[in-house]
């Protein structure tokens, strides 16, 4: 698959509330995707995206144009769970694929690309996981190590996740 990958601006915030539903995995427990958008735990992930220090990308799948996934990281509000382990200046990540695009390389592309931009300005990049989701490996491929095991948002296993990231010079 050839994939061009583009910055996220704010006036992609559908498409990204559309992705926040998979990663949050909103289709497996059949909730509606407006229910993500007044879901406390959810919301902080896009509401407002494009203010300062907002970093994300979209891949554009080059054969028909159309988007097929983003991933995005943004520091999150004063109190959010993952600052138990975590600084509150290091961003969380949030990716998915259009379901059609899963296993095709897409979220390779897009991590790679937001480590190198993230790089000049943060020290790091935190995630959660959990833990019977294949991304773990992905994740640790591209340079993530557990630093903690919590309860999640459903009452299930997640690994709080970070890498660190390397300053240009
Ligand atoms: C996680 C996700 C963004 C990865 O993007 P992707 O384009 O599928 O990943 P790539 O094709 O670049 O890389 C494939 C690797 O991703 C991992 N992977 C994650 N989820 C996978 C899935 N459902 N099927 C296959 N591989 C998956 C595997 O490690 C795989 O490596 P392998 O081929 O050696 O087994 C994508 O699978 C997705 O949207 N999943 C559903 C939503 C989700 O779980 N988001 C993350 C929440 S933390």
């Amino acid at each position: 698959m050839t994939y061009e990958i583009r910055p996220a601006v704010a006036s992609d915030q559908s498409f990204l509330w559309q992705m926040l539903y998979y990663a949050a995995h909103m289709d497996e427990g059949g909730e509606s995707l407006e229910s993500a958008r007044v879901n406390p735990m959810l919301a902080p992930y896009v509401e407002g995206y494009g203010r300062p220090g907002d970093l994300g990308v979209i891949a554009i799948d080059a054969a028909n144009s159309t988007n097929a996934g983003a991933a995005w990281i943004r520091t999150m509000p004063a109190g959010w769970p993952l600052h138990r382990f975590v600084d509150a200046a290091i961003p969380e990540l949030a990716i998915a694929v259009v379901p059609a695009y899963v296993g095709r390389g897409a979220g390779t592309r897009m991590i790679a690309r937001l480590m190198d931009s993230a790089a000049a300005i943060y020290p790091a990049i935190a995630l959660s996981v959990r833990s019977t989701n294949p991304a773990k490996a992905l994740y640790e491929r591209m340079g993530f190590a557990t630093i903690a095991e919590i309860t999640n948002r459903v009452g299930g296993t997640s690994f709080i996740m970070r890498a660190a990231l390397a300053r240009p010079r």
